[in-house]
């Protein structure tokens, strides 16, 4: 059974020779009365990866289709069939506002946000788990790949193994994997390694993040493992990082279009016409570094490093999870502190920060990056970060300075950014001051070198990198230890 293939889309393929597994469904929650839905690419880095992928691929997704109730039955979308899982009420807040959201979500993300739990989280994760791994196992034909996505779901490869071992079943997790020190929180840390080891691959998106996986099998399940492979009961798992992109390409051409160039000389007019624009786009998260971020620009200004006729901060931060508490208190906060530097350092008509909580479409976007001439990409801790990646193949004139944050995934792969530490105000302040000052010839460099990167390392190498190693599995005579 070869898997690559189904990446470029081979008409004979059957909907259900792929099966990927996904919290979310990427469609809108409103389905029209004639039963049409469309793609909805809701702001978050699995749908922005795996949209571009499966759009020409016949394949069937299962996933969540957003509101609580039976599972809506959907039409199939540019030939992929879209199976829902339904969530109850008591399920989205125990399993996603809950489990997913507010335990591991923090662990995973160096707890920035104290970790909360509750032992009914845990009975809703391992119910949902178990309705997603049925729901995969109805659909998915004899001897299909399924392809299990992201930390909601790190039980389904486990439960899955044991309804259909005919599967080959990959995992990948979209977010960091924390070090032991800090997984070893986790009241059910055994349940959750062995759940992942039910897959035959278990992608990550750095090698540091495949090296704390496997040592903890090691210490929590006293099972033999490398950084590659892992030995358990009569199956060798594979492991490995897998850095996630984007559609490289079709953001360059998106942004090379004459209607997004136009909407972006209106957009830079409409701001003022700044010598320079700073921009931000961001879910309202606290991994994002959206508040150190804020400070280090009001401490420019309040310094005189910044002028706010000059230079203009353009901060996007679409909310999410907003029954969460920890997202409504950021939530506040964030708007706060917007309102204190406007109000402190904005003129009539002239803000300092232009602050923005919706959600756009693709060309918005592509517009709002060329009219950056910085970036600023502070997380404080994520998995990769897509829009760093997006604001790179969006310059396509080579210029533009993009500030990245080291613990960011993509700070591995783009070592030309300015790279600074969130954590550190000085060095945040200076970091942005360096890519406002940056010679352009510098920029021009940097920029190509982070461009010729992405054409190569794109969304689709991503998965022609995955799927072929989970192809791998099935005939490999693996021992551990060997490759
Ligand atoms: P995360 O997965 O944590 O949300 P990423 O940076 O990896 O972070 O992915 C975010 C994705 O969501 C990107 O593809 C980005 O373009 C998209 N996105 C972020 N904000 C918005 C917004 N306001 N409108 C539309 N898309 C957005
Ligand atoms: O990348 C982590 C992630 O949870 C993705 O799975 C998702 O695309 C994104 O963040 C947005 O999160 P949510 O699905 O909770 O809106």
């Amino acid at each position: 059974m070869a898997v690559t293939p189904l990446l470029i889309g081979m008409p004979e393929m059957r909907q259900s020779s792929l099966v990927v597994v996904a919290n979310r469904l990427p469609i809108d929650d409103s389905v029209a009365p004639d039963g049409a839905c469309e793609w909805r690419r809701n702001p978050g880095g699995l749908v922005s990866a795996l949209h571009p992928l499966l759009r020409h691929t016949p394949a069937t997704w299962v996933g969540w289709a957003g509101g609580t109730g039976p599972a809506p039955v959907l039409p199939d979308i540019d030939g992929v069939r879209m199976h829902s899982v339904a969530l109850s009420g008591e399920d989205l807040r125990d399993h996603y506002e809950g489990f997913a959201n507010a335990t591991l979500w923090p662990i995973y993300h160096d707890a920035v946000e104290q970790p909360q739990h509750h032992r009914r989280w845990w009975d809703a994760y391992l119910r949902v788990n178990q309705r997603f791994a049925e729901a995969t196992a109805q659909v998915a034909e004899a001897g299909a790949v399924v392809w299990v996505q992201d930390y909601h779901l790190q039980l389904v490869p486990g439960l899955l193994r044991t309804l259909r071992p005919d599967l080959r079943i990959g995992f990948f997790l979209h977010v960091p994997f924390p070090p032991p020190e800090l997984f070893m929180q986790l009241p059910r840390r055994a349940e959750l390694l062995r759940g992942m080891l039910g897959a035959d691959l278990v992608g990550f998106q750095r090698a540091q993040a495949a090296h704390n996986f496997a040592q903890l099998v090691t210490k929590v399940l006293g099972l033999p493992a490398t950084d590659r492979r892992i030995g358990i009961e009569d199956r060798v798992v594979r492991i490995g990082a897998f850095p996630v992109s984007i559609d490289t390409v079709e953001m360059a051409a998106l942004a090379d279009r004459p209607d997004v160039a136009d909407r972006a000389r209106r957009l830079r007019q409409d701001l003022g016409s700044p010598d320079q624009v700073i921009l931000s786009v961001d879910r309202m998260d606290y991994t994002k570094g959206i508040e150190q971020r804020l400070k280090a620009y009001s401490e420019l200004l309040a310094g005189g490093h910044v002028k706010v006729r000059d230079t203009v901060l353009v901060q996007v931060a679409v909310p999410s999870r907003e029954r969460v508490s920890q997202y409504q208190i950021l939530r506040d906060r964030v708007e706060r502190e917007v309102g204190r530097i406007n109000g402190e350092f904005g003129r009539v008509g002239e803000p300092a920060i232009h602050y923005l909580t919706q959600p756009f479409d693709r060309a918005e976007l592509a517009a709002l990056y060329r009219i950056a001439d910085v970036m600023a990409v502070t997380p404080l801790r994520d998995g990769m970060n897509l829009v760093a990646k997006e604001y790179v193949a969006a310059r396509v004139d080579d210029t533009g300075a993009l500030l990245l944050s080291e613990f960011a995934g993509a700070a591995a792969e783009l070592p030309q950014a300015h790279l600074v530490n969130p954590h550190d105000l000085e060095g945040l302040k200076q970091g942005l001051l360096a890519a406002l000052r940056a010679d352009p010839a510098d920029v021009r460099e940097r920029m190509r070198a982070m461009r010729a990167h992405l054409h190569e390392h794109d969304i689709r190498a991503w998965a022609r990198s995955y799927l072929s190693t989970l192809d791998q599995t099935g005939s490999m005579l693996a021992r551990l230890g060997g490759d």
